[in-house]
C-alpha cells in the first residue's frame, strides 16, 4: 500500500501510474474508517483500475471547535483498516498546512440555496469548508469517480452541485447507508458515544421509519410536532433539526405534492455529539 503526506508527491505517484485510458475511483474521508467508508472503497475498487482514499480532518467545515478538537482521529487503525481491504489502494493523509498552504481559510460558494438549508442553517460555513477541501482534493487526485454516502445527502446534492457549476469531470457516485445492529447510522462521530448512548440512539432509525409510515396519511407539520415529543420524552437526546424536505431542492415541505419525491431529515445531539440520519419518504 502507497501512503502520501503530501500533494505534489501524491500527484506524481499518480502521474507515473496512470495511462490515457486509467480509471481513477476516488473515496474522500476524515478518517475514524467504519463499515460505511469501507463499502465505498469496495465500490471504487470494483468501478476503476486505481483507488485514493483520502483521510483529512478539515478544520475550515467545523463551526464548532470543540466537535473539530474532538473528532476521533486514528490513523494508524485507518491504514490497517485499508491495507486489509486491498493492498493497491493509494491513501493521502496530507497536513493541514499542505492543503491549506498557510492559509487555513474557505472560498466562499453559491451553491443555488442549498448550502442554507438544514446543516447549512445550523453550521454556518460549513458548506464553504467542505466546498473548498473537496474542490482541492479533486483538482488533486483527478478523479473519474467519487464516492460519498447518503447519510450526508445534503452534502452530496452540493457535491453534485460544485462539479455542474465549476464543470469538474468526476461522475459524483451515491452509496447507500450503513448502519449498526440496533440501525444508529455509521458515522465517525459514533466512536464518541459511551456504548450506553450507542445503544439508545436506536431511537433516531425507528422515529425515521415511523415518520415514513405516517407520511402517507399525514401532513409534514403533523409528523414535525409527533418527532418533536418524541425525543422530548427522551432526556438524553435534543433534538436540532427534523425536516421533511422536497429530494432535487431541499425546500421545505409545505404541501405534498405527488410529483415530488420527499425525504426527513434529522439532526440530534447526545451531550455534544451531533448525529444525523435521513430516510426517503417515497
Ligand atoms: O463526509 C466527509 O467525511 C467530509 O465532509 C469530506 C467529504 C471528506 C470533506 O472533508
Amino acid at each position: 500500500m502507497q501512503i502520501f503526506y503530501g500533494k505534489a508527491a501524491l500527484m506524481d505517484y499518480l502521474n507515473s501510474i496512470k495511462t490515457t485510458n486509467s480509471t481513477i475511483g476516488f473515496v474522500p474521508t476524515m478518517g475514524a474508517l467504519h463499515k460505511g467508508h469501507q463499502s465505498l472503497m469496495f465500490e471504487s475498487i470494483k468501478e476503476n483500475d486505481i483507488t485514493v482514499v483520502s483521510i483529512f480532518v478539515n478544520p475550515t467545515q467545523f463551526n464548532n471547535p470543540d466537535d473539530l478538537e474532538k473528532y476521533p482521529r486514528t490513523l494508524e487503525e485507518d491504514i490497517i483498516k485499508i491495507s486489509n481491504i486491498h493492498s493497491d489502494i493509494i491513501v493521502f493523509a496530507p497536513t493541514v498546512e499542505d492543503m491549506y498552504e498557510g492559509n487555513t481559510l474557505s472560498q466562499s460558494f453559491d451553491f443555488d440555496g442549498l448550502e442554507n438549508k438544514m446543516e447549512g442553517k445550523f453550521r454556518p460555513g460549513h458548506f464553504d469548508g467542505v466546498g473548498t477541501i473537496v474542490k482541492r482534493l479533486f483538482e488533486i487526485v483527478s478523479p473519474t469517480r467519487a464516492y460519498f454516502g447518503e447519510k450526508d445527502f445534503q452534502q452530496v446534492q452540493i457535491i453534485k452541485k460544485l462539479v455542474e457549476k465549476n464543470q469538474i469531470p468526476v461522475k459524483i457516485i451515491e452509496c447507500p447507508i450503513f448502519r449498526e445492529t440496533n440501525n444508529l447510522a455509521m458515522s465517525s462521530r459514533n466512536e464518541r458515544l459511551t456504548l450506553q448512548q450507542r445503544e439508545e440512539a436506536g431511537i433516531i432509525y425507528k422515529i425515521l421509519v415511523q415518520a415514513k409510515s405516517m407520511f402517507t396519511n399525514n401532513s409534514a407539520q403533523k409528523i414535525n410536532s409527533w418527532v418533536k415529543k418524541e425525543l422530548e420524552k427522551n432526556k438524553t437526546f435534543t433534538l436540532e433539526y427534523f425536516e421533511i424536505a422536497d429530494e432535487a431542492t431541499l425546500s421545505t415541505c409545505i404541501k405534498k405534492n405527488k410529483n415530488k419525491k420527499y425525504r426527513a431529515f434529522i439532526a440530534v445531539f447526545i451531550n455534544n455529539i451531533r448525529l444525523i440520519d435521513t430516510i426517503s419518504l417515497n
